[in-house]
């Protein structure tokens, strides 16, 4: 059974009333802040969403090359591990394959709820966690790499990428983790690190929460904080807009 939603937030009195809107973005970093992310429901028809989170970062391009990435179900793709078909995803951070830092946000606004049942993006929050690891396997997860892979149905894009990393890091005091229930290499990877995934996964069952949309609904998290995931659809005009927004040290310094 999936946990009950702490972060959603009304946008239904968002306006040109600068006032209003001040009040609402200090209780929407808020909620970003404590829970991980915000579930902004109820949003006008006129919002920007892509002006709105850019406040918190840059867009880095997504798999289409484009800064604002348009995740509808890709014809002919049912039968991998991809994010762009219909089946459900195992959970994961996003961009546990890039070189560099995963983004540090990732946003999804809906353009076109889907029809009958399935269809949410599940979160789950790993800070308590990782704070209940012990000294010994908080250890071996930040020392030892891990080559992590791009997903088949990217591969079969043509976005082949690989990187090496351990699943924690930290940045500015930051803990950043990568993570991936399946595209991960862990032959020969010390038993703590398969136990810790394993765990994790099993607990994401139980422990998830999931998001359904309303048309312009707004999900935004902090990707190196929570794991995500997608429950399996049948509607193939399911819509969701989505941007990857890159760490800014200002944000980190709640400086937005
Ligand atoms: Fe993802």
């Amino acid at each position: 059974m999936a946990a009950t939603s702490t972060s959603a937030l009304s946008f239904a009195e968002w306006s040109t009333d600068s006032q209003l809107n001040d009040s609402l973005c200090r209780l929407y970093a808020k909620y970003l802040t404590d829970n991980g992310y915000v579930h902004a429901v109820d949003v006008p028809e006129d919002f920007d969403h892509a002006s709105f989170l850019s406040r918190f970062g840059e867009f880095r391009p997504g798999p289409s090359g484009k800064l604002i990435d348009d995740v509808t179900p890709e014809a002919g793709m049912d039968d991998v591990y991809y994010g762009g078909n219909r089946r459900p995803l195992l959970p994961h951070t996003e961009g546990y394959e890039f070189a560099g830092l995963p983004p540090r946000y990732l946003a999804l606004w809906c353009v076109t709820p889907p029809a009958g049942e399935g269809g949410e993006t599940t979160l789950m929050d790993t800070a308590p966690v990782l704070a209940g690891l012990s000294e010994q396997t908080r250890h071996v997860l930040r020392t030892q790499r891990l080559a992590f892979h791009g997903s088949a149905g990217l591969r079969r894009r043509g976005l082949d990428q690989h990187a090496s990393h351990p699943m924690l890091t930290s940045v500015d005091g930051l803990t950043v983790l990568r993570f991936s229930s399946n595209n991960v290499d862990l032959d020969g990877v010390n038993a703590a690190v398969s136990a810790f995934l394993n765990r994790t996964t099993e607990m994401f069952e139980s422990a998830h929460l999931a998001i359904r949309y309303q048309r312009n609904d707004l999900l935004h998290w902090d990707n190196w904080r929570l794991l995500h995931s997608r429950t399996a659809f049948e509607d193939p005009r399911r819509h969701l807009k989505r941007v990857q927004i890159s760490y800014s040290s200002d944000v980190a310094k709640g400086t937005i």
